[in-house]
């Protein structure tokens, strides 16, 4: 079992997961609002309102009527999300997962940051700035479900994890645990420990598509010796799209004293879950992919307890020992940037972390239903089990050379993709956004439809 099915009461607009989007009937009215929900329905009319048109919304907000409220549906609710991304729409950007864009009330507060910093920038960055950070750590712990003591505001995903990795304490002969298939960076930072500190690095070998994922926990428990210290594992593998069963390998490895890092670089705001679905020791992830903050942003989550033992990249005083505030020490920064994160968070908010991910795989079988059955087309996960994976999908076409693929869907339909070969994965990774339409993934279905039935040349490999 992985951390899915999404808690369908954790969403704002939950009630979508009676299956509104999932029939693609976009028709549907938004009324299965139920009494437990934490906003009601003027206030999501009126939220939807104000980010559209804020003049307008500033001026005179008009309270709609319950039959007006009625009336919009979940199509009406997912263009209007649609507009709030000012995307180059010429393009079809089908790669949202090395980094997204984000919505315009984000850049906004990031642009009005920074203009206001340069104003005064040592007193307005230091003492007006900066002390915002705190709401930005409460509102990321209070999603991730932790005390604030235990999350620091990083750059991204690479810096978080490679605090753990370079800073916890290992000796010669000591084993690190991953997968063939985690990020070639953190890959990269274990390496370089080994090189320093003679530790090992013992990658898993994980078979595409995964079937079952005990098989993955089964991997990890045969590969452990009395040497295994730590386990580093994503939370979503880069290049399939997996889910990693995570809850399951952290538990496994509590039991035997070993530590878990898992690298959640592209899971956070991606669908819902709290540290405590996934009981791992350290979490790191970039917030600039499903959290729609500005590049440049990160998190890391390192256990109450376990923070004194971890050295930081960067120096900190001693005084700073025991606090998560120590993995922050990285100069003058711009603080708007960190500042703009509590923008993204109102904007899940508003979305829902279940309606997004329900939204991101109903896309997802768009495009899959319309070629799944076409001959030499196979996909990197098991495309009948919606727990083990969401945004992020890879299929191969056999025969064909991917790269060439991807070069032609941009250079022709300005459709951008993600082709990947890494491990035993050679294939093209698809990663919409809640912004991406219907109309956009037909279109890219049909074009797929057409090189798969040889009406584009040159693209075999
Ligand atoms: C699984 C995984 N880990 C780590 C990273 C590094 O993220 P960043 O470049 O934002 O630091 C990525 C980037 O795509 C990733 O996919």
């Amino acid at each position: 079992m992985g951390v899915y099915p999404p808690k369908l009461k954790s969403g704002k607009f939950n009630a979508f997961k009676t299956g509104i989007i999932h029939n693609f009937s976009h028709n549907v009215n938004l009324i299965y609002l139920d009494d437990s929900m934490s906003i009601n329905r003027r206030t999501i009319l009126k939220s939807s309102i104000l980010l559209a048109t804020p003049l307008q919304a500033l001026t005179s907000i008009e309270v709609p009527q319950v039959q007006e409220v009625k009336s919009m549906s979940s199509n009406d609710f997912w263009h209007s999300i649609r507009t709030e991304f000012p995307m180059d729409r010429t393009m079809i950007n089908l790669n949202n997962g090395g980094v997204s864009p984000s919505p315009r009330s984000v850049m906004q507060a990031l642009h009005t940051g920074l203009d206001y910093a340069n104003q005064a920038p040592a007193r307005n960055i230091c003492q007006q700035q900066e002390p915002g950070l705190e709401r930005v750590r409460q509102g990321i712990a209070s999603l991730f479900g932790v005390s604030d003591e235990e999350i620091a505001i990083t750059r991204n995903a690479s810096e978080s994890l490679q605090h753990v990795q370079m800073g916890i304490p290992l000796k010669k002969g000591d084993e690190v645990l991953t997968t063939e298939l985690d990020y070639p960076r953190m890959i990269t930072a274990w390496e370089q420990r080994g090189r320093r500190d003679g530790i090992i690095l013992k990658k898993i070998p994980i078979k595409v598509p995964v079937m079952d994922t005990s098989d993955i926990v089964n991997s990890f428990k045969k590969a452990i010796t009395k040497n295994t210290k730590i386990i580093h594992v994503s939370h979503v593998s880069f290049c399939t799209g997996q889910i990693f069963p995570v809850r399951e390998i952290c538990l496994m490895a509590k039991e035997m004293g070993i530590e878990c890092i898992v690298d959640g670089a592209h899971s956070f705001a991606h669908f819902p879950f709290t540290q405590s679905d996934l009981q791992c020791d350290y979490f790191g992830t970039s917030l600039h992919k499903w959290l729609y903050a500005p590049v440049g942003n990160g998190m890391l989550y390192v256990a109450k307890d376990k923070i004194p033992t971890i050295w930081p990249l960067m120096a900190a005083n001693l005084d700073q020992d025991a606090s998560i505030k120590k993995f922050e020490e990285i100069g003058t920064h711009p603080a708007a940037l960190h500042n703009a994160i509590s923008e993204a968070l109102a904007f899940n908010d508003r979305v829902g972390l279940a309606n997004k991910a329900e939204r991101l795989r109903n896309l997802h079988m768009r495009w899959i239903t319309k070629i799944k059955d076409e001959p030499g087309v196979s996909f990197m996960t098991d495309i009948n089990d919606t727990n083990q994976w969401c945004g992020l999908m890879v299929f191969r076409f056999e025969g064909f050379d991917h790269g060439k693929i991807g070069e032609y869907l941009f250079s022709t339909h300005r459709i951008i993709t993600t082709p990947i070969k890494y491990a035993n994965v050679d294939g093209i990774r698809i990663t919409p956004n809640i912004y991406i339409s219907e109309g956009e993934i037909d279109y890219f279905a049909d074009v797929l439809l057409s090189i798969l039935k040889g009406r584009v040349k040159g693209l075999k490999g």
